[in-house]
C-alpha cells in the first residue's frame, strides 16, 4: 500500500473525491455546513484558489483524507479545513496532514498557523457555562473535552489555545480559536 500526498487542484477527480469526503463526514457529524456534494464542490473550489495551499492524502486510488491553508495574516495563515474520511479517523492520517502542510507552509515563509474548531454540539466544557469577562480565561485553561472535539488533536499536534468566540454559533456554541509556531 503506497501513500502520497497530492495537491487536490491537480485533477477534476482528486476535486470531487475531495467534496465527498467533506460531505460525508461532516454529514456523519451530524453537521450541516456542506450538505450535499454541490456545496461540497464550492468548497473545494475555493480552498484550491491561489495562493491557498491544498493537499490530500491518497492511498493507491483513494482520498483518505485533505487539508487546507489560506492567507489570514501576512505571515501566519489558517488551516481550514481538514477532515478525514470516518473509516480511517485514529489512524494518524490527520497529523500526516497537519505535519505536511506545515512543512509546505514553511517552505513558503508561514511562521504560524492559525485555527477554528467550532463547539456546537456540547463537545467541550465551554459549551456548558456563559462565559463572560470574570471566567473566560479560567475556563480556556480549564477546558475539557466531553465528547471527541478535534481541540485535542491539535494540541497534540502542537497548536495551543489562543482564544474562544462565545456564543459564535449560538448560544453556548463557541469556536475555539488554536495556533502553533511552525518554525522549527
Ligand atoms: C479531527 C481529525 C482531523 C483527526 O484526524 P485523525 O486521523 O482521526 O487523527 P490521528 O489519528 O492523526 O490522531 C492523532 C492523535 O490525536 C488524537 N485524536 C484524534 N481525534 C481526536 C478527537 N476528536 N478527540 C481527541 N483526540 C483525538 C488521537 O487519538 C491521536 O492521539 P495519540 O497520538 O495519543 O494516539 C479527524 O478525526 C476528522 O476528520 N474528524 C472529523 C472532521 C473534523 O472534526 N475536522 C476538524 C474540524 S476543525
Amino acid at each position: 500500500m503506497i501513500r502520497r500526498f497530492s495537491d487536490i487542484g491537480s485533477s477534476p477527480e482528486l476535486m470531487l473525491k475531495a467534496a465527498r469526503v467533506l460531505t460525508e463526514t461532516f454529514t456523519t457529524l451530524g453537521n450541516c455546513h456542506w450538505p450535499d456534494l454541490e456545496s461540497a464542490l464550492k468548497e473545494v473550489e475555493e480552498c484550491i484558489a491561489a495562493p491557498n495551499i491544498c493537499i490530500g492524502l491518497c492511498d493507491d486510488s483513494e482520498l483518505l483524507g485533505w487539508v487546507g491553508l489560506r492567507p489570514m495574516y501576512e505571515k501566519t495563515w489558517e488551516l481550514h479545513p481538514l477532515v478525514v474520511a470516518p473509516h480511517c479517523q485514529r489512524g494518524g492520517i490527520g497529523g500526516l496532514l497537519v505535519a505536511e502542510l506545515e512543512k509546505r507552509a514553511r517552505e513558503r515563509g508561514i511562521i504560524g498557523i492559525a485555527l477554528g474548531t467550532d463547539d456546537e454540539n456540547d463537545q467541550t466544557s465551554l459549551s456548558r457555562v456563559d462565559i463572560d469577562a470574570e471566567n473566560i480565561f479560567k475556563e480556556i485553561a480549564n477546558i475539557r473535552n466531553l465528547n471527541r472535539h478535534p481541540f485535542e488533536f491539535y494540541k497534540k499536534c502542537g497548536y495551543m489555545i489562543v482564544g474562544i468566540i462565545p456564543n459564535a454559533n449560538g448560544q453556548r456554541k463557541p469556536d475555539i480559536w488554536m495556533w502553533k509556531d511552525i518554525r522549527i
